[in-house]
């Protein structure tokens, strides 16, 4: 429905070149224009994720990927393609008068709750990533029967990557944590229980028991109930002030601990680690991370950009323990210090841990769904069971490019893979086509990956690392399986399609930095 919104002059009509977006401003407001197939289209600007500038995004017919963390948008229409964006674009029409372009923004539609004849009941447990991304676009495809969304948690669904970045920094506020606020849920008719912990299925019966003794009954089921971090097999990792870092009460917990505290010491050099080290080193916290490996992240990144996150720390003062474990978390009733496994000791007052998650999967024990602690799924997310279903960091999901099966413990790949399993649960077929993402961000580095690499046999660098302005393809066998961008967002989209098309690039292409991608 058009209101009476106002009109705004932006760009000149010349300007706009088929396929290339354009920046400009509707008042207060950014948007882009840009014209796809001769018809000139605007939306807002700034991607509904975290605001990433979408005329700096990669348009491939009718749709826009974003530069930051590739949320796919349809130009037209302004709806979401994939996440981790949740939320449409504004819409703007627009019209054309004297060679201006102008545009004004269309009144969105209030959200309704669904109508429809579906009469089934899907129930799924968990309201991360994966739960919540399916539970919408359950909605958004017009799935009409019951969504009940069942969770361990009492906090309403959060965005978890920031728990370790901006949130642990001090830097996001908990209100900008929220996915979705409560009335979308409560229009779009998803119920979520809160404080639902599944103990058991029952695949005959169609059930799921509780730790709570409730009980519920499915017709179709998705389990999205991620990880669950290890906590470190030493003495004293229980001590008062020894923490773990999955949920938002973690993160809650050790910033309360912090209060007092001079020095953190943070065990595992992961991904989880390092941005916990980088963000309490921002709180002003001495910082010592201790990891058994001697060059940081080699085995996803590669030497260089290991050696080069190292130091990134090190110039912010991040103490390293490489080479090493941590043997004791020693102390009274609260932590003191760590021991480490040449001898040596540190004194810490708090400790997190950051050494691996396992597939939270206890309560399917007696399922028969579950295959070396994870859940094996078909290309459509289902599982052995035609009636369940399951998507994050439990599932291993055959890949689309090399069939081999995998296992991906990132948010947007999960949020992906719920959206997907959507389909499914509402009775379309269709296989997951997406390559994997992630991206971290340590100190003022950021880094975005995508693709899988289980294994590489050759890193070629595209660019210069000590400028930060990179490209790293991890090769196997001569295809090009993996890349990561530091600096270079324009090429690692393009990267992305070669990605998809099999990463047919040849080496020598991929590091000649005047050669181009495709
Ligand atoms: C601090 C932190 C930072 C991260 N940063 C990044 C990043 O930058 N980029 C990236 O790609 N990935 C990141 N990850 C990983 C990413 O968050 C996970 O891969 C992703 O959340 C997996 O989604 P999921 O839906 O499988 O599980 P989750 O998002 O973990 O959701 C699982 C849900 O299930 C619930 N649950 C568990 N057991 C039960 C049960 N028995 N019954 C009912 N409910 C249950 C949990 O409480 C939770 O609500 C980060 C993880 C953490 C912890
Ligand atoms: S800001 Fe666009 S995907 Fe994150």
């Amino acid at each position: 429905m058009t209101t009476k919104n106002k009109w705004h002059k932006t760009v000149s009509d010349d300007q706009l070149k088929e396929g290339k977006p354009l920046g400009a401003r509707a008042g207060t407001r950014a948007v882009f224009l840009m014209r796809s197939e001769g018809r000139i289209c605007a939306m807002g600007g700034k991607c509904s994720h975290y605001g990433g500038p979408l005329e700096k995004g990669r348009l491939q017919g009718q749709v826009i990927t974003c530069p930051w963390h590739t949320a796919r948008f349809d130009v037209r229409s302004g709806r979401v393609q994939a996440p981790p964006a949740l939320d449409d674009l504004p819409r703007y029409e627009t019209k054309v008068e004297a060679g201006d372009v102008y545009v004004r923004k269309v009144t969105a539609e209030a959200l309704s709750a669904p109508r429809g004849k579906d009469v089934a009941t899907v129930l799924i447990l968990g309201a991360g990533a994966g739960g919540v991304n399916a539970a919408l676009a359950l909605r958004r495809n017009g799935f009409a029967g019951r969504v009940m969304m069942a969770t361990a948690e009492a906090d309403l669904p959060y965005d978890r990557p920031s728990l370790s970045k901006g949130f642990m920094a001090g830097d996001t506020a908990r209100a900008e944590l929220v996915l979705e606020p409560e009335p979308v849920y409560l229009q779009l008719g998803i119920e979520i229980l809160g404080e639902h912990r599944a103990t058991g299925i029952d695949r005959q019966q169609k059930t799921v028991s509780f730790s709570n003794r409730r009980r519920l009954r499915y017709d179709k089921l998705l389990l999205a109930t991620g990880g669950t971090p290890r906590v470190p097999a030493i003495k004293g990792a229980r001590r008062r002030g020894a923490f773990v870092l999955r949920s938002l009460r973690d993160a809650d917990a050790i910033i309360a601990a912090l209060s007092g505290a001079e020095t953190v010491a943070v065990i595992g050099g992961s991904f989880l680690g390092l941005e916990v080290a980088a963000s309490l080193r921002s709180r002003g916290l001495e910082v010592h991370v201790v990891a058994p490996e001697t060059v940081l992240m080699a085995r996803v990144f590669g030497a260089e950009i290991g050696e080069f996150l190292k130091r990134k720390h090190e110039e912010k003062g991040v103490v390293f323990h490489l080479g090493k474990t941590a043997v004791e978390i020693s102390g009274g009733k609260k932590v003191s210090g760590v021991v480490l496994s040449d001898g040596s000791r540190f004194a810490a007052q708090v400790v997190v841990a950051g050494i691996g998650v396992v597939p939270s999967v206890g309560y399917l024990e007696k399922s028969g769904l579950v295959v070396n602690g994870a859940v094996p799924v078909d290309a459509g997310f289902r599982t052995r069971d035609p009636d369940v279903f399951a998507v994050g960091d439990i599932a291993l999901v055959p890949d689309p490019l090399t069939g081999e099966a995998r296992r991906v413990e990132h948010w947007v790949e999960a949020e992906r893979q719920g959206r997907h399993a959507a389909l499914g649960l509402a009775g379309v077929e269709e296989a997951f086509r997406e390559i994997p993402f992630f991206w971290t961000n340590q100190h003022d580095v950021s880094i975005k990956y995508a693709g899988y690499a289980s294994s590489f046999d050759r890193v070629v660098l595209r660019g210069d690392l000590e400028e930060e302005k990179v490209l790293a393809g991890y090769y196997r066998e001569g295809a090009l399986r993996a890349v990561a961008s530091l600096g270079r967002t324009k090429e690692f989209l393009t990267a992305l399609e070669i990605l998809k098309a099999g990463g047919g690039i040849p080496p020598s292409r991929f590091e000649d930095p005047r050669a181009d991608l495709l």
